[in-house]
C-alpha cells in the first residue's frame, strides 16, 4: 500500500468554493413542486437514517446481466432462483443491519419472493435495512460526443416506477452515470459531462417528488493512464455541474446523498453542506484497500459536515461470493466474510479501522468497461 498515494487522493483542498446556500425547492414555477411539501421532512430523516454514524450502504443493484457473470465465475447458473438465493444470503446474514443501513436493489429484487417464501424487502426489514432501488437504464452510445463516451438513460417513465417502488417500500434510489477520462482524445467533452449532470439533477428531483432519496452517482472512471490531478480536474467540474443543475431543477439537497468514486481532493469545494451525506463506490479497487481508503478520508480534518460513507458493491460482495462458490456447507462462512467486511467499512467510515483487521481478498477488483 503506497500511503502517499492515499496521501494525495485525501488530500482536502485547503478552501471552500463559496456555495450558495440552495433556495428554496418550492420556487421556480415547476408545476410539480407539492410532493416536495409532502415529503420533504420524510426525505431528510431518510437521508439522515442511511449516513448515521457507523452506517453505510450495501450496494447490490447490479443487473441481470452482471450479477449472473458473478454467478456463472462460481459455476452457477443466471437463473431467478440462482439470483434470489445469492442475494437472500446476503440479507440473511445476522448481524448484518449493525453496520449496513440500507441495500440498493435491482428492481427484480425489490418484487421478489425469497427461496424461504418471504419477501425480500420483509427479510430486510428485520434487519433494519432499507430497501432503494436503482432506476436508471444503463449508459448508451452518446451521439455528437466521442465514440466510447455515453449518456444515462432511464427518464422516460422515471416518475411512474419511483411512485410504484415507494409503494413497495423503497425510501431511496440511485442513478449511476459516468464519464470517461482520455487526454489524447479530449474526454471527457463538455457535451457528455453536461448531459451526464443534467440527467442527474433531472433524475434526483423527480425521485423527490416520489418520496425517494435520490443517490446521486456522477462516477468518474478509474480506466486510463492520466494523472490523478486530471482526474480531481474532472471531478471537480463535473460534480460542481451536477449542483448547478440540482439548483435548476429545484432539487432539495438535505434529502439527497452523493455517491462519487474515492477522490475527495475536490469535495470540499464542489459539495454544498446542506447535502448531508457522501457514499463512496468502491469503483475495482480491492476490498481491503476500500477500508483503507475510507478510513484515512475519515482521519482527515475538513471543512464540510457531511458524512463519508461507504456503498460499496465489489468491495463487499466479491470473498463472499467466492468462499460461498454455490455450495450451501459455505454459506455461513461467506456470510461471516459479508459481516467482516461491513464491520470494517462501518469502523472506516469513523476512521477507526485498523488495517488488516478484517479477511480480505487482496486482489484488484478492477475490470475494463464494468457495466452494472
Ligand atoms: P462498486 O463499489 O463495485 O464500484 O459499486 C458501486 C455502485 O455504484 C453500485 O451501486
Amino acid at each position: 500500500m503506497n500511503f502517499s498515494t492515499v496521501a494525495l487522493i485525501i488530500s482536502l483542498a485547503a478552501s471552500a468554493n463559496g456555495f450558495a446556500a440552495p433556495q428554496s425547492s418550492t420556487r421556480r414555477g415547476s408545476g410539480l413542486n407539492m410532493s416536495l411539501e409532502k415529503y420533504g421532512d420524510e426525505l431528510r430523516a431518510t437521508a439522515a437514517q442511511l449516513v448515521r454514524p457507523g452506517y453505510g450502504l450495501l450496494a447490490c443493484d447490479e443487473s441481470t446481466g452482471t450479477v449472473g457473470t458473478r454467478l456463472e465465475s462460481i459455476g452457477l447458473e443466471n437463473t431467478e432462483e440462482n439470483r434470489a438465493e445469492w442475494r437472500e444470503l446476503l440479507f440473511t446474514t445476522e448481524g448484518l443491519g449493525q453496520f449496513i443501513s440500507g441495500a440498493i436493489l435491482f428492481d427484480e429484487t425489490l418484487y421478489q419472493t425469497a427461496n424461504s417464501g418471504k419477501q425480500m424487502i420483509d427479510i430486510m426489514a428485520e434487519q433494519g435495512i432499507v430497501p432503494g432501488i436503482k432506476v436508471d437504464t444503463g449508459l448508451k452510445p452518446m451521439a455528437g460526443a466521442g465514440p466510447e463516451e455515453t449518456w444515462c438513460s432511464g427518464l422516460d417513465g422515471l416518475h411512474d416506477r419511483c411512485t410504484a417502488a415507494y409503494a413497495r417500500g423503497a425510501r431511496f434510489a440511485k442513478w449511476r452515470t459516468a464519464v470517461r477520462i482520455d487526454e489524447a482524445k479530449g474526454y471527457p467533452t463538455n457535451l457528455a459531462v453536461k448531459e451526464a449532470a443534467w440527467g442527474l439533477a433531472r433524475y434526483a428531483r423527480i425521485c423527490q417528488e416520489c418520496g425517494l432519496v435520490p443517490i446521486v452517482e456522477p462516477e468518474v472512471l478509474i480506466d486510463g493512464v492520466h494523472a490523478q490531478s486530471v482526474t480531481a480536474k474532472v471531478q471537480e467540474n463535473f460534480v460542481s455541474s451536477v449542483y448547478k443543475y440540482m439548483e435548476e431543477c429545484g432539487c432539495m439537497l438535505e434529502g439527497t446523498l452523493l455517491k462519487p468514486s474515492m477522490t475527495v481532493q475536490t469535495l470540499q469545494r464542489t459539495i454544498p453542506p446542506a447535502m448531508p451525506g457522501v457514499t463512496f463506490l468502491s469503483g475495482g479497487i480491492s476490498e481491503e484497500d476500500a477500508s483503507i481508503y475510507l478510513n484515512e478520508i475519515n482521519k482527515i480534518d475538513r471543512l464540510g459536515p457531511w458524512a463519508l460513507t461507504f456503498s460499496f458493491s465489489r468491495a463487499m460482495q466479491s470473498s463472499c461470493i467466492k468462499i460461498w462458490a454455490g455450495k450451501p456447507e459455505n454459506k455461513a462462512a461467506a456470510q461471516a466474510q459479508l459481516l467482516a467486511r461491513a464491520q470494517a467499512n462501518s469502523e472506516a467510515s469513523k476512521g477507526e479501522y485498523k488495517a488488516g483487521s478484517q479477511p480480505s481478498i487482496e486482489e484488484s477488483l478492477y475490470v475494463k468497461d464494468y457495466s452494472y
